[in-house]
């Protein structure tokens, strides 16, 4: 219920359709585009609204969320399934090693592990620490691998979607 339209928000901002050549009359050939943390929430409503506006749509599942009923939702929509935690970099390195030759146009890192509410004072170190590995190193680090894929696309971007919930100190 609460996705949905942050979800739409976000696609706001997204071309409507696929590229068009107006010289030729044509449509350019589908992008691609890879959103991680694909099975659930934000990370699912934006595979089906990209499948939708005729993407060539990756999502990335981690493997212990494999046989998770989330899967089976992902692989509805007709993405393509892709699989890494992005906190392991050895995934992220065999995830692109079979991507193959294509551009990658768009990469959304979307993956996260949002905050629970709690008080300050019951957060711990530890707990940070993971987040930031999620939230932070992962991102960068799966930026990081498929630059190579993003560098052969002729307009490529990267999206990362944060949280102001991911701020040190707040009011
Ligand atoms: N929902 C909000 O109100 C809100 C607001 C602001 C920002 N955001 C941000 O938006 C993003 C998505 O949020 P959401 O609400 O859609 O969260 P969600 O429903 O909990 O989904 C998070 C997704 O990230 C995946 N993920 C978590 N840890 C991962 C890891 N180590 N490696 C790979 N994938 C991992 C999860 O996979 P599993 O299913 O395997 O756990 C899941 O697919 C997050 O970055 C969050 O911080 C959300």
């Amino acid at each position: 219920m609460f996705h949905q339209p942050v979800c739409h928000y976000f696609c706001l901002f997204l071309p409507l359709q696929q590229p068009f050549n107006q010289e030729a009359g044509m449509a350019l050939a589908k992008q691609n585009v890879l959103i991680t943390g694909a099975n659930r929430g934000i990370g699912l409503s934006l595979c089906k609204e990209f499948i939708a506006r005729n993407y060539n749509v990756f999502g990335s599942l981690r493997q212990e969320s494999r046989d998770d009923p989330s899967a089976a939702e992902l692989k509805e929509t007709g993405a393509n399934i892709i699989e890494f935690d992005v906190t392991d970099e050895n995934t992220i390195a065999a995830a692109f090693d079979s991507w193959g030759d294509k551009p990658l146009d768009i990469l959304i890192n979307n993956a996260g592990a949002p905050t629970p509410p709690r008080m300050w004072d019951e957060v711990t170190a530890e707990a940070l620490i993971d987040k930031f590995r999620v939230n932070a190193v992962g991102p960068f680090m799966v930026s990081k691998i498929f630059m190579p894929a993003l560098e052969k696309s002729i307009s490529p971007k990267i999206i990362n979607i944060a949280s102001n919930s991911g701020q040190i100190a707040g009011k």
